[in-house]
């Protein structure tokens, strides 16, 4: 029988998991990519991000994750201001508070299954709590593979577990840059009812980038990233 655990708590706060201020973006002092954006995304919501290639999606999620600087604006992971941190806070934050899940897995391979999943916990000092750990497996249907390493499993089994791996810490934030763009579309349906479904038990804020209109569909509010700025196309029920 399957031992029902919800996920361990995470410390309450009413702020929003991100909040970007005004954040803006340019390379080499011309190419504006990001132009004053701002986008709360609250706990327990799935937001998803749409743009043509080049559009600054992957530029949006690194400086909304702390692994690069807006220059300009402001983001706030948890009421907790990222840039203008010490690289070693930084790093810090992102082990405890965020998960990150990308386009090619990113599974380290020499580690199993299960110790990718423990890696999180590790890297922010948790102790290892094996029936959370347990829980996560099954929850996200890897159980039967912790004992394999990453290249022996099937695409979608591999994003399976880096999904897992980026709920693993109970993160605030999931950020997702296309996490579907490597899987076959009926593939990339199993991931996203995932994520769709691990937002919505556990409460952490998701913030997805990608070309693909259909996989925006489970998110629960979309936007359209487009000549630098954000503009909102759909939000559902939730918001
Ligand atoms: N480090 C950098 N220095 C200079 N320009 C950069 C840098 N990183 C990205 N850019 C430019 O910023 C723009 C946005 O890039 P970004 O990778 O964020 O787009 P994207 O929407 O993620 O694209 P894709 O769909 O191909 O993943 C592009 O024109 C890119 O060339
Ligand atoms: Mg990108």
């Amino acid at each position: 029988m399957t031992t029902v655990l919800a996920a361990p708590p995470r410390p309450a706060t009413t702020a929003p998991a991100l909040a970007l201020r005004e954040i803006s973006k340019t390379y080499d002092g011309a190419h504006t990519v990001l132009d004053r954006i701002s986008l709360d995304v609250p706990g327990g919501a799935f937001i998803a991000v749409m743009g043509a290639a080049g559009s600054g999606k992957s530029t949006l999620v690194h400086c909304a994750a702390g692994l690069d600087d807006p220059t300009g604006g402001e983001v706030r992971i948890a009421d907790r201001r990222v840039n203008g941190l010490g690289e070693a806070k930084r790093t810090l934050l992102r082990q405890g508070r965020i998960g990150f899940v990308f386009q090619s897995y990113n599974l380290l391979p020499s580690l199993t299954i299960e110790e990718n999943l423990a890696l999180p916990l590790r890297l922010a000092g948790a102790e290892d709590d094996r029936d959370w750990l347990r829980h996560l497996a099954e929850r996200t249907g890897i159980a039967r593979f912790l004992a394999r390493r990453p290249a022996e499993l099937a695409p979608v089994l591999q994003q399976r577990a880096a999904v897992a791996r980026a709920f693993a810490s109970r993160p605030d934030l999931v950020v997702a840059d296309e996490p579907t763009g490597a899987l076959e579309p009926y593939e990339a349906a199993e991931i996203l009812d995932l994520m769709r479904e691990l937002v919505d038990e556990w409460a952490p804020g998701l913030l997805m980038v990608t070309r693909d209109a259909a996989s925006a569909s489970r998110a629960h509010a979309t936007f359209a990233l487009e000549g630098a700025r954000l503009r909102p196309v759909l939000t559902t029920s939730l918001l």
